[in-house]
């Protein structure tokens, strides 16, 4: 499988760039990263834009939900991965109860993560009960991703992690929500876990692009988890692709290093230094001397057991 082809390898990816590739019929590629190294390699390889999706919080911070995830959190991550990232739009996620109590909490937390961690648009669960915080928050400036379908923050109202939209109702409910978003001022909108023929509907339905993730290739672009594409988790999801083992690579790596520590065969003269011969004796002599006079007289080895 090929890498990503950047729209412009030179230039930095916009909400005018996501624009443009939807009016071109250029899908849009994007990932998570949490990290500056990460964002730094995932930028270079030509991704348009990155998530620091609250997904942080199960598959870094080690929680059971992304519902634990903080704004702190947030803005740690964020600030490392826009340090990492050069050319790639950075997307930072909204955690849960920093956006759904009020228009103006969300507006004061969307700025801190443009502000203080340096993202070039935020991402917020919810269609039409978040219409009139997204427009509150883009109408300040800052560019909002919409998120519908399954949505991780309102897992226990869902029932689970399970597809949304498979019935008529539901389908017509979600393209609603998608309009809406459309009309308060979404840039994009993520559509998680949804049909695929839903999902190609709505995204030949509005005029903003749709990112997938579980949601077939009918989307206008396509998102997935940075450690579930190159198998770094304990858990596969379903509509994850697998691109690498870096799981097994890591665990083997990590063995084989354990094991050459064990055994003295690491470090080996390649990672070493030496003292030179001259500058060994005198450090030799030195200890000898000032071990002898510690001692009263008797001498004891350079290593501090006694000659016996
Ligand atoms: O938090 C996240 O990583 C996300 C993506 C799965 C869309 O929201």
């Amino acid at each position: 499988m090929s890498a990503a082809v950047p729209m412009d390898p030179q230039r930095s990816v916009t909400t005018t760039t996501f624009r443009v590739a939807k009016a071109q019929n250029r899908r849009i590629a994007m990932i998570t990263a949490y990290d500056a190294p990460t964002a730094r390699m995932v930028d270079q390889a030509g991704v348009d834009a990155i998530l620091v999706g609250d997904s942080l919080g199960m598959v870094v911070l080690g929680h059971d939900s992304t519902l634990p995830v903080t704004m702190d959190d947030m803005l740690h991550h964020t600030r490392a991965v826009t340090r990492g990232a050069s050319r790639a739009l950075v997307v930072a996620d909204m955690p849960f109860l920093s956006f759904q109590i009020s228009p103006q909490e969300a507006l004061r937390n969307a700025g801190r993560l443009v502000a203080e961690g340096g993202a070039g648009a935020v991402k917020l669960e919810g269609g039409r009960r978040m219409a009139e915080t997204v427009r509150y928050i883009t109408q300040a400036g800052i560019p909002v991703m919409g998120h519908v379908g399954l949505t991780p923050q309102s897992v226990n109202q869902l029932g689970g992690y399970r597809v949304q939209g498979r019935e008529t109702a539901d389908a017509l409910a979600l393209i609603d929500d998608c309009r809406a978003l459309e009309e308060s001022g979404a840039f994009a909108v993520v559509l998680e876990c949804i049909p695929a023929e839903l999902a190609e509907l709505v995204s030949r339905e509005i005029s903003i692009p749709t990112i997938g993730i579980g949601a077939g290739v009918g989307c206008d672009g396509e998102i997935q988890v940075f450690h579930d594409l190159l198998g770094m988790g304990d858990f596969t999801p379903r509509h994850a692709g697998r691109y690498a083992e870096v799981g097994t690579a890591i665990r083997e790596a990590v063995g084989a290093y354990t094991q050459d520590v064990r055994d003295r065969v690491f470090p080996a003269e390649a990672q070493s230094t030496h003292l030179d011969a001259r500058v060994l004796a005198e450090i030799k002599a030195a200890r000898a001397g000032s071990l002898k006079a510690a001692s009263g007289g008797s001498s004891p080895s350079i290593s501090g057991r006694s000659d016996q």
